[in-house]
């Protein structure tokens, strides 16, 4: 049996197999609310054999979104469609994650598709189009792009309400049965703009020193935590390195990962970049660098971006650059990424396993027919 599709244990959570979609933004929500866009762009993993499925940026508030068309879990009413995803997903055997996010100052941008905000007035009634100023740890622009606003700089209440708001969507979380839930804390999003000197230019004790910009990440993580069962693992996400010019560096995850662990996060998921200025080169598996430094200062790991090759993932995990491997733009290509996967590391038998019970027999006569995976 191949690593990849060995089971993977976390606190009370066994993944079928170390392979995990990471979070996509699909900008199709209405109000925050999941719908069938969602259920079948999200069911496809799990038929496909994805471990474990890991559900878009979802707002912790309505201010919290990157566009009006993203998830949100700040209301009780927005549980129920969740749940309803949830459910398939399980049945078809991946866990669920779910990632908790505030975009700060980058919030309130138009649809990734779209030229800027074109919507027709029809189209905004019909989208549920809102726009609102967003809130930051400083009072600065993303960039000069004008798809970016001036932010207002949070004040110490806003900083709590926050706090209360991520601990609130992992309660909801818990409720929709979400096997884990990822704290969203990079791409220059909020948690990243309070640790990044990039962003932060705060006076008070959240900004200033490593230690200050750090606050809010550490506060946000205890009270998730706390709200979250004991019995289930909780991830961070993070741009291990801003990797631009005086920004948040790998180092200075190291020592945050080792906080946080303390704190109760269970893995790292490794990924980079957010603000202007990024220098590190798209190619294959170019972060799979800073899940291995993550990793061997003795924090489990997630690796992402630009992962595809079955024998890179495989290898990965022989190496010890990570403990789950994790594919974004690959599984849109390929939903069935993972079986297809495991059939090319572990040939036939029971690799076909991994196809839904109703596919299964039926492409093993017509492999058998075929002369191949046999
Ligand atoms: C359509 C799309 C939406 C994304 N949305 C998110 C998101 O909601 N949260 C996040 O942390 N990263 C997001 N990302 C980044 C991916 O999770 C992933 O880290 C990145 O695409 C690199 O992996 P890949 O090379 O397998 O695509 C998104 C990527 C894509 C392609």
């Amino acid at each position: 049996m191949s690593q990849l599709f060995t089971p993977f244990t976390l606190r009370g959570l066994t993944i079928r197999n170390r392979t995990v979609i990471a979070p996509m933004c699909q900008y199709t929500s209405q109000h925050g609310f999941a719908n069938d866009w969602h259920f079948v762009h999200l069911g496809r993993f799990a038929l496909g054999g994805f471990g474990l499925v890991i559900l878009e940026a979802t707002g912790v508030t309505p201010e919290a979104r990157i566009s009006y068309g993203d998830l949100g879990l700040w209301d009780d009413e927005h549980i129920a469609p969740l749940a309803h995803i949830v459910q398939f997903l399980k049945a078809e055997g991946s866990a669920t994650g779910i990632q908790l996010a505030h975009a700060g100052r980058k919030a309130a941008t138009p649809i990734a598709w779209r030229h800027g905000f074109d919507e027709t007035e029809a189209e905004k009634a019909e989208y549920a189009y809102e726009t609102w100023i967003p809130e930051a740890p400083s009072a600065e622009r993303h960039s000069d792009n004008p798809a970016f606003q001036m932010p207002v700089e949070l004040d110490k209440a806003g900083i709590h309400r926050l706090v209360q708001s991520f601990a609130d969507a992992a309660r909801r979380a818990d409720q929709a049965g979400f096997d884990t839930v990822e704290i969203h804390g990079a791409h220059g999003y909020l948690i990243n703009q309070f640790l990044s000197p990039l962003a932060n230019h705060r006076t008070d004790e959240y900004g200033g020193s490593r230690e200050n910009r750090m606050r809010f990440a550490l506060e946000v993580t205890e009270a998730v935590r706390a709200a979250w069962p004991e019995e289930k693992p909780l991830l961070m996400r993070l741009s291990v390195t801003d990797g631009s010019p005086g920004g948040w560096s790998i180092d200075d995850t190291i020592a945050l990962s080792l906080e946080l662990k303390s704190l109760g996060v269970d893995m790292i998921h490794c990924s980079s970049g957010g603000f202007d200025g990024y220098s590190l080169k798209s190619a294959p598996l170019y972060q799979v660098q800073l899940s291995k430094a993550v990793r061997a200062a003795g924090i489990p790991t997630i690796a992402v971006g630009l992962i595809d090759d079955p024998y890179d993932a495989e290898r990965i995990l022989e190496s010890g650059e990570a403990d789950l491997v994790a594919f974004a733009r690959t599984a849109l290509e390929d939903p069935n990424w993972a079986i297809h996967a495991r059939h090319i590391l572990e040939g036939g038998g029971d690799a076909y396993q991994l196809w839904p019970k109703q596919a299964r027999n039926r492409i093993r006569d017509r492999d058998r027919v075929l002369g191949i995976r046999q």
